[in-house]
């Protein structure tokens, strides 16, 4: 299948484009940083960032919507990914903005910039009137992009066998 590079969203400084399988690399880059995975159960190994790839892609047919490759605009260089995915929450449906960027690009504002890009995506393209997102309650950094998207504190759940804070904006 040829790939699509068409860009789904494009802000100042950055592109985001439907993911692929030739991004096994650029995300390996994330998947094998122990520190970028710190509040995730586990690095992921080559196998793992493909079953990724294919996960994503049925969210792209199922929902309209999923994580999105973010690149920088001038040079192409891969950033990270940032998109809108399903989850559950109480056995409730909820669709979270949720981002996970490349360590040497940390403390740049980029994961602000897409993920704010997502939640105007969200309300205005996908129709939603709720967005989320679920942080470990140690992960500052991304607690801070919640934040500076606009995101406000909502409760504190035990999801994927720890603690979790939601976070969420409302139209
Ligand atoms: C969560 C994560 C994306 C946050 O990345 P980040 O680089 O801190 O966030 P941003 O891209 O929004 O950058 C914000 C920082 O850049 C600084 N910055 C520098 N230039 C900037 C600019 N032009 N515009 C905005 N901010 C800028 C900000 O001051 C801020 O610094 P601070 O945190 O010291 O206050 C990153 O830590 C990550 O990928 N972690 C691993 C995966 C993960 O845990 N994801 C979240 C799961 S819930």
């Amino acid at each position: 299948m040829p790939v699509d590079n068409s860009f789904v969203l494009s802000t100042e400084r950055i592109n985001l484009r439907k993911m692929n399988n030739n991004d096994v690399g650029n995300l390996m880059e994330i998947f094998s940083d122990p520190v970028a995975m710190e509040y995730y159960p586990s690095t992921k190994d080559e196998q793992e960032t493909k079953k990724w790839i294919d996960w994503t892609i049925s969210n792209y047919a199922n929902f309209g919507s999923g994580l999105w490759i973010v690149e920088e605009k001038e040079t192409g260089e891969f950033l990270g990914q940032c998109g809108i995915v399903l989850q559950k929450v109480d056995g409730v449906v909820e669709m979270e903005i949720g981002y996970l960027f490349a360590r040497r690009v940390w403390g740049n504002g980029y994961a602000t910039e897409a993920a704010l890009a997502c939640k105007k995506y969200g309300f205005e393209e996908l129709g939603l009137t709720r967005m989320i997102s679920l942080i470990d309650i140690n992960n500052v950094p991304s607690i801070k992009v919640a934040e500076r998207i606009g995101m406000k504190w909502e409760k504190r759940i035990n999801k994927w066998g720890k603690d979790i804070d939601v976070y969420s904006v409302s139209l």
